[in-house]
């Protein structure tokens, strides 16, 4: 399903108020009767100092649960608490889990998450048990957790889904255009690292509806960007099908979006042509370096999956699908601190040392760094 709006004429951002995702409810679908927000959104879009000086960071990882996912749970939680619901669901790689955990906790209703069993980072997996719902670890990938959801809801009425197949959840995501298009007007191209492909086509009807709204006439070129071991829509881009390769078998360190069948691959698939954008195939290493470039260069921590949007921003300059002069934002999904193992893969000095000897190590230290 896709939620259809009508943005109101002659729109603009000067007539708001406020700040996060509900500073945009005059371009969020649906009545809610009860707001549950944890002021979310409103996160901070980070230039570049030592990648590119065009080139944007939106730092997802700053949200309530530490990703994107805070968007789309506060309305989608609104929206199940405004219609009675008193029970949620959701499947998840670990972030939609955190964030259904928090907001089910916020509204006072019960929460059930399906994790794929041993491939949730430990962060994520930390917060779920301290905002307290029922975890249910199923053998397989994130796609068995997800069929389960799927079909539970399907036959057992009294659950509300949350995820991202569920249209609300877009509805808040989506403000994340609003906001880049409010801090540097409309970028050249948006990039974003893709998993059950909802994020992507989220940001890219926030860009269609500010058309609509009179507001600008450009949408951005939307990149998408999949892990190599878990990339059944680029895979379908680079082989010029019409539809997504399938794998039973995912597998990648950005653990976010180790996911072999994409649910909304349809909708990602739109964004992406309507755009004239593209989708990009990163390797683990490739993730795993701009990770360490994010962290090293710019202060900025974010998870792997994250990290694969700058990994696709470099290989979108070397295959010269975007220039160096263009204005780009890339979207940093989620914090540093959610995945601590893949934090701990990059290589770095670590000394047991005798106190005597820190400042001989100091001083040899700066001598080298000073010559080099
Ligand atoms: N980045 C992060 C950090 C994510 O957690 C996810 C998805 C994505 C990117 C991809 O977004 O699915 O809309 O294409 N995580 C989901 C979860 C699947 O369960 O937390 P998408």
């Amino acid at each position: 399903m896709e939620i259809i709006v009508e943005p109101p004429s002659n729109f603009s951002f000067s007539e708001l108020r406020g700040r996060g995702v509900w500073r945009y409810k005059k371009l969020i679908a649906g009545e809610y009767k009860r707001l549950i927000s944890i002021n979310e959104g409103g996160t901070p879009l980070i230039r570049s100092c030592n990648i590119n000086k065009n080139l944007y960071m939106k730092y997802e990882g700053v949200n309530p649960t530490g990703s994107f996912k805070d968007r789309g749970m506060t309305v989608a939680v609104s929206s199940a608490v405004s219609n009675g619901y008193k029970t949620v669901i959701a499947a998840s790689t670990g972030n939609t889990a955190a964030a259904a955990a928090a907001y089910a906790a916020r509204a006072g209703i019960k929460s059930f998450i399906v994790l794929p069993k041993g491939k949730v980072a430990l962060g994520k997996l930390a917060q779920s048990i301290l905002y307290g719902t029922t975890i249910m670890e199923v053998e397989g990938s994130f796609d068995v957790a997800m069929g389960a959801v799927m079909k539970l809801y399907k036959d057992l009425g009294i659950v509300y889904p949350l995820n991202s197949f569920n249209p609300w959840r877009l509805e808040g995501q989506k403000t994340i255009a609003f906001e880049i298009t409010e801090d540097i007007g409309v970028p050249d191209a948006v990039i974003v690292p893709v998993g059950n492909a909802g994020n992507i086509y989220a940001i890219w009807k926030g860009f269609t509806e500010l058309v609509k709204a009179g507001v600008t006439d450009k949408i951005p070129r939307m990149i998408g960007v999949q892990a190599e071991g878990a990339s059944p829509i680029a895979r379908a881009f680079i082989e010029g099908s019409q539809s997504p390769v399938f794998t039973d078998s995912p597998e990648t360190v950005a653990t976010a979006i180790r996911i072999g069948k994409p649910v909304n691959w349809r909708k990602a698939m739109k964004a992406v042509r309507e755009s004239n954008g593209t989708m990009l195939v990163v390797s683990d290493n490739e993730i795993l370096k701009a990770q360490r470039d994010l962290a090293r260069k710019e202060g900025v921590g974010a998870e792997p999956a994250s990290a694969a949007s700058l990994a696709g921003y470099y290989k979108a300059l070397d295959r010269k699908i975007i220039s160096p002069d263009e204005k780009v934002a890339i979207i940093l999904t989620g914090h540093s601190l959610k995945d601590p193992d893949s934090m701990g893969k990059a290589e770095t000095k670590r000394i047991l040392i005798n106190p005597s000897f820190i400042e001989k190590i100091i001083l040899e230290e700066v001598n080298d760094h000073n010559s080099s």
